[in-house]
């Protein structure tokens, strides 16, 4: 039976009062409120099986505080320095802090060159469920002038990344002929795809999170997306650090959701990411 319209109402105020979620996208809450509330849940309980469904998707990726007003004092005092290595450096600290792209930092020299290669420049890319990813954008092989779109579900990352972006942006500008624009957007993309094409799309260790929530979410995101080519990746080792076969797993669960698509399909593996490109 669908839950009542004002019950939803009342199980998504409910979520967002609570500090760890309140800058959280309401679209989300209210999707996953509404699933928990469907089986037949009292309120209360519908609030706490959501609070765990949004922590298994997207909290447990922030395990500590997020200091965005800091970090981006930190970045616009070292773009204004002009020394792109203190600029990488900067941004690999802050990546330290989501989980997913702190998994990447001993791979970030090798990852976007080698998944990338032989695309030719790449001007458009589409970062969907981005986390703090848009911090590796000097690791990022891309054309002179390019466009990065990047979605997530919280209000303050996307406003941080907004301000990166701009940074970023008059970076590229103080480098002669390079132009770069970036914009960050709240987005639940288990209920929308964005709109713009891109070169290259990157739906990194996300799938999982999506399907937890919706089943037929990857494929559908995949399908929708508009882009040439999609870089997917899985996780070589669970958060806690345990990779037990791993691999193997989402390997043939990528494989099944690919089946009968007719994309064609690279496949690398690095040490702490299991990535496939489709081209479609
Ligand atoms: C495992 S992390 C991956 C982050 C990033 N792509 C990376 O690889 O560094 C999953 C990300 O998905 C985001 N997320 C979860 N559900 C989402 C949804 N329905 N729409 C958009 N983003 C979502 C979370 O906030 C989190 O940042």
């Amino acid at each position: 039976m669908e839950p009542r319209s004002d019950i939803i109402k009342e199980l998504v105020t409910m979520v967002l009062a609570s500090a760890k979620y309140r800058r959280l996208s309401p679209d989300l809450v209210r999707t996953i409120g509404a699933k928990e509330l469907a089986k037949g849940r009292s309120l209360k309980d519908a609030v706490k099986a959501t609070k765990n469904k949004l922590h298994q998707v997207a909290g447990m990726y922030l395990p500590g505080a997020t200091h965005y007003g800091a970090w981006l004092a930190q970045l616009t005092s070292a773009f204004q320095s002009g020394d792109e290595e203190q600029i990488r450096s900067v941004c690999r600290q802050i990546m330290a802090a989501h989980t997913s792209t702190r998994e990447r930092l001993p791979i970030l020299d090798q990852l976007y060159g080698a998944t990338l290669a032989g695309l030719g420049p790449i001007a458009r890319v589409l970062d969907l469920a981005c986390g703090l990813n848009p911090l590796s954008l000097c690791w990022i092989p891309l054309a002179d002038h390019a466009t990065y779109f990047a979605y997530d579900i919280y209000t303050d990352m996307m406003d941080f990344l907004n301000g990166f972006f701009a940074e970023f942006s008059a970076f590229a500008r103080a480098q002669g002929n390079r132009r770069f624009s970036g914009a960050g957007a709240v987005l639940d993309i288990i209920q929308a795809t964005p709109d713009q094409h891109a070169d290259v799309a990157f739906i990194l260790k996300a799938l999982p999170c999506l399907e937890q929530i919706d089943k037929s979410a990857g494929r559908r995101l995949l399908e929708s997306v508009h882009a040439d080519h999609i870089l997917v990746s899985f996780p070589a080792r669970s958060v806690g650090g345990k990779a037990k076969g791993m691999v193997e797993n989402y390997e043939a669960g990528f494989y099944a959701l690919v089946e009968d698509a007719g994309w064609s399909i690279t496949r690398f593996e690095f040490a702490t990411e299991l990535v496939f490109r489709i081209s479609k």
